[in-house]
């Protein structure tokens, strides 16, 4: 009889973990019945109210799913839930908390013909390009006032300091391999291009004829209208090029003759965490692309030398506070994971051991968040922003956001203006909402804020409205 009993849970508990019931499934399978199909309350209380009688944080949710509280009729868990789906419904129930406290938040829809207030400055918006680029992805200016825009297909374009985009490509670039979420991406001009004509490029890089690919970088100077000069400053080793569509990172960030920039990691997971693979990781080398002699991993043999730091997962957003040299990231996570992080030296972020995300179709992935030897991320969002672009402000048009973080946003379709102290997050603003998905956030050196939308694809820049 024991014997049996004990079977039957066996066999049940394999049976459940083959299933991967997924949150909403498993909300409504063990939760809904007490509180509620819409998370509204019942015999147990409203979960969305973002009233919490037992603390607020996520480990006191996670508390009290797992722990209970059977006199006042609420089961615990554990033992029924695997930490991995306690920790998954503390995700969702924070996402669900969220949509229910910011339902009816109406934000001003940006437009040219009027003035959007916030908090600290008031703007408008002038288009700059309208039309005539398919997906940009990023934006760089040169001292003249014009400016260089990429489009993922592969295609580098020159718009004029009044905003006239050249219907010509820029001619002769590399092969760039358009794949998924990757192709021709940042563009940034060297700090000293007035002296030396330097552009830099970050493109999934491959052979003609082969979905095959990934991030590599590389110089080159443009005349007539034309790629010249070009350098390798960093191309991975072919053997780790795949046919993965996703988590392709780059960002440029230029500081004191170095380059940092990220790979992401290219749907490998584990790999982010191998010194061996350049997929997962934040780089720094010399800016003609030599290895710095004082990188964290340059001693070890098996390590890629030009490794900054490791465990990451997509960062598309990379820039420096210049006050004090902070190397600010931020990166796509799973649902619910997306992260800003302070970018240290050697430093592990994590992924995919520790995450505050959970799978996008709602199947839980690691129970952890913490973990030795990790850093923590300065702040998370949930539910995901899908953030893209970021920027140390440090313009004059704006000047009491002067050094806030312009954090873009894919999914959320905003710019989030994030206010730092000691290298900490003290408050954050949703400055631009609603008017498409945000590829790129980036002040230009006349101060003003350009902003790459995708779908319907176009720059548009924030100007102060007085
Ligand atoms: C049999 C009814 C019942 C079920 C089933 C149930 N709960 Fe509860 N739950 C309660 C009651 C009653 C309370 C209030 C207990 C208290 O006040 O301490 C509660 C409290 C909670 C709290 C703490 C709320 C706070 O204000 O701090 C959380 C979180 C929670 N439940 C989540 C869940 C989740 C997730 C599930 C499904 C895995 C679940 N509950 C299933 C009855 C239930």
């Amino acid at each position: 009889m024991r014997l049996a009993t004990l079977l039957l849970i066996a066999t049940s508990g394999v049976a459940f973990s083959q299933k991967k019931m997924k949150v909403d499934e498993i909300y409504g399978q063990y939760c809904s019945g007490c509180h509620g199909a819409k998370f509204e309350g019942g015999m147990g209380g409203s979960l969305v109210d973002g009233e919490w009688k037992h603390g607020s944080k996520d480990e006191d949710l996670y508390r009290s799913i797992a722990k209970g509280n059977p006199q006042l009729g609420m089961t615990p868990w554990e033992g029924v839930l695997s930490a991995d789906q306690i920790r998954s419904l503390v995700i969702f129930l924070r996402e669900k908390e969220k949509q229910t406290l910011t339902k009816g938040i109406e934000y001003p829809k940006p437009s040219p013909d009027k003035v959007t207030k916030t908090e600290l400055h008031d703007y408008r918006i002038e288009t700059v390009v309208d039309g005539g680029l398919k997906s940009p992805w990023a934006i760089a200016f040169l001292p003249d006032g014009s400016r260089l825009v990429t489009e993922k297909p592969g295609r580098l374009r020159l718009v004029d300091a009044k905003g006239v985009l050249d219907p010509e490509p820029v001619k002769g670039l590399p092969h760039v391999v358009e794949q998924g979420q990757g192709g021709l991406m940042e563009v940034a001009v060297h700090p000293d291009y007035k002296k030396n004509g330097w552009i830099y490029l970050g493109f999934a890089d491959g052979e003609k004829g082969d979905k095959k690919c990934i991030t590599a970088v590389v110089r080159g100077r443009i005349k007539d209208k034309e790629w010249t000069d070009q350098e390798w400053i960093y191309r991975p080793d072919p053997k780790f090029r795949s046919n993965a569509g996703v988590h392709f990172g780059t960002r440029f960030v230029f500081d004191k003759g170095y380059l940092y920039f990220p790979i992401g990691e290219r749907g490998g997971m584990m790999e982010a965490q191998k010194l061996s693979s350049p997929v997962g990781k934040i780089f720094r080398l010399h800016d003609d692309g030599r290895v710095p002699k004082d990188n964290p991993f340059v001693k070890d043999k098996e390590a890629i030398p030009a490794i900054w730091s490791i465990g990451h997962r997509n960062p598309q957003g990379l820039t420096m506070d210049p006050r004090d040299g902070a190397l600010y990231n931020t990166e796509h996570g799973p649902r619910g994971g997306d992260e800003l992080n302070l970018v240290k030296p050697g430093s592990n972020y994590g992924w995919p051991v520790i995450t505050y995300g959970m799978n996008y179709d709602g199947t839980p992935m690691v129970s952890i968040t913490e973990k030795e030897g990790m850093e923590q991320p300065l702040t998370y969002w949930v539910p995901s922003i899908a953030t893209c672009g970021l920027d140390c402000y440090t313009g004059e048009k704006f000047p009491k956001w002067k050094h806030d973080l312009l954090v873009g946003a894919l999914a959320q379709q905003e710019v989030r203006r994030v206010r730092m102290k000691d290298k900490k997050v003290v408050s954050q603003e949703i400055i631009l909402k609603n008017i498409g998905r945000v590829r790129d956030v980036t002040g230009a050196p006349d101060g003003f804020i350009y902003v790459i939308l995708n779908g319907p694809d176009r720059i548009i820049r924030l100007v102060p409205a007085d």
